[in-house]
């Protein structure tokens, strides 16, 4: 059984829906017979997309939107367009994202871009998108895309971990907010795709490397896994199976417990520890 709020004629705005995981889950939703917004940055894409979508389901149930979802007012305009075009939503999807890369005393405009375009446009579009959606009182889904990064912090790019620690936290109170909520059928999940084939991580490269997933398959998962009721949504790739992980994460959590050094895993003092942490050891 697909989650209730995955029928046809319900309504679904994905931000960042004109390409990688955003575009997978848009073809995704409108081939069950979903009206689609794809909201993105990218005008091009934004009616290439619109293109694409039209061949699975009809020209009418897809909206596109030219939004920067860092900036509140525009996801306002975003709500209210759905709103006038569809009636309302039942799957929110807060997926846009960058990942420029980042020092921690590098630029701080690069900053403010990084956490205001992957923090505040999950913030944003929760905040704005939410109280409509629980006054419908229907079953809805509100997504939100983070990383692995945002919980095992590796080095290496300091302003995406921090955007991404946002959204899992920002997320976690959604959910236990919406399980308050009298009445609500809204539920909040947190999407952590694995290493995905992307525009985000292509890097000049035209095939897909041996270890990651294709959007296509990140969304399948997703699917699935909202299908069984997870706030949590883990996924895999071909590289890194759930188990690894799951090791990963306890680490980091274990750093705190322990009182070792942060970011441990990568300390000379701790490395080897790690390697037979990891191998059960
Ligand atoms: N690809 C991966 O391996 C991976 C891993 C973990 C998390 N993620 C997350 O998945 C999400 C989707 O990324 P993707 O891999 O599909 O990359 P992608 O680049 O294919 O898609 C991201 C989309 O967001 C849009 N976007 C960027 N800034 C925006 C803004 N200010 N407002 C609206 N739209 C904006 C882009 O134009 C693009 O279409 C991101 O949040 C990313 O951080 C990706």
């Amino acid at each position: 059984m697909p989650h209730p709020a995955i029928v046809k004629d319900n309504v679904a705005v994905i931000t960042g829906g004109a390409s990688g995981i955003g575009f997978a889950a848009a073809l995704a939703f409108a081939r069950d017979g979903m009206k689609v917004c794809i909201a993105d940055v990218d005008q091009a894409r934004l009616a290439e997309a619109a293109i694409r979508l039209s061949s699975v389901t009809s020209a009418t149930d897809v909206m596109t939107f030219a939004i920067d979802v860092s900036k509140a007012e525009s996801v306002t305009e975003l709500e209210r367009a759905v709103r006038e075009r569809f009636g309302r939503t039942d799957i929110l999807m807060n997926n846009a994202g960058i990942q420029p890369g980042s020092t921690l005393f590098g630029e701080p405009d690069n900053w403010q871009r990084i956490i205001g375009v992957n923090m505040w446009g999950i913030i944003n579009g929760s905040r704005i998108f939410a109280p409509n959606m629980i006054a419908r009182g229907g079953a809805g889904l509100i997504i939100n895309t983070g990383s692995k990064q945002g919980i095992t912090t590796p080095p290496g790019d300091p302003a995406y971990n921090v955007s991404k620690a946002g959204v899992k936290a920002f997320t976690e109170a959604l959910q236990h907010e919406l399980r308050n909520t009298a009445g609500c059928r809204i539920t909040a999940h947190l999407l952590i795709p694995g290493f995905v084939f992307t525009g985000l991580t292509a890097k000049g490269r035209t095939e897909k490397p041996a270890g990651a997933w294709t959007a296509e398959q990140t969304v399948d998962f997703m699917l699935t896994r909202l299908e069984a009721g997870d706030f949590y949504i883990l996924c895999p790739d071909n590289d890194v199976p759930r188990a690894l992980d799951e090791k990963r994460m306890l680490w980091a959590a274990r750093d705190i417990v322990e009182n070792r050094p942060p970011l441990s895993r990568w300390h000379p003092d701790h490395a080897d520890a790690f390697a037979k942490f990891v191998k059960g050891d």
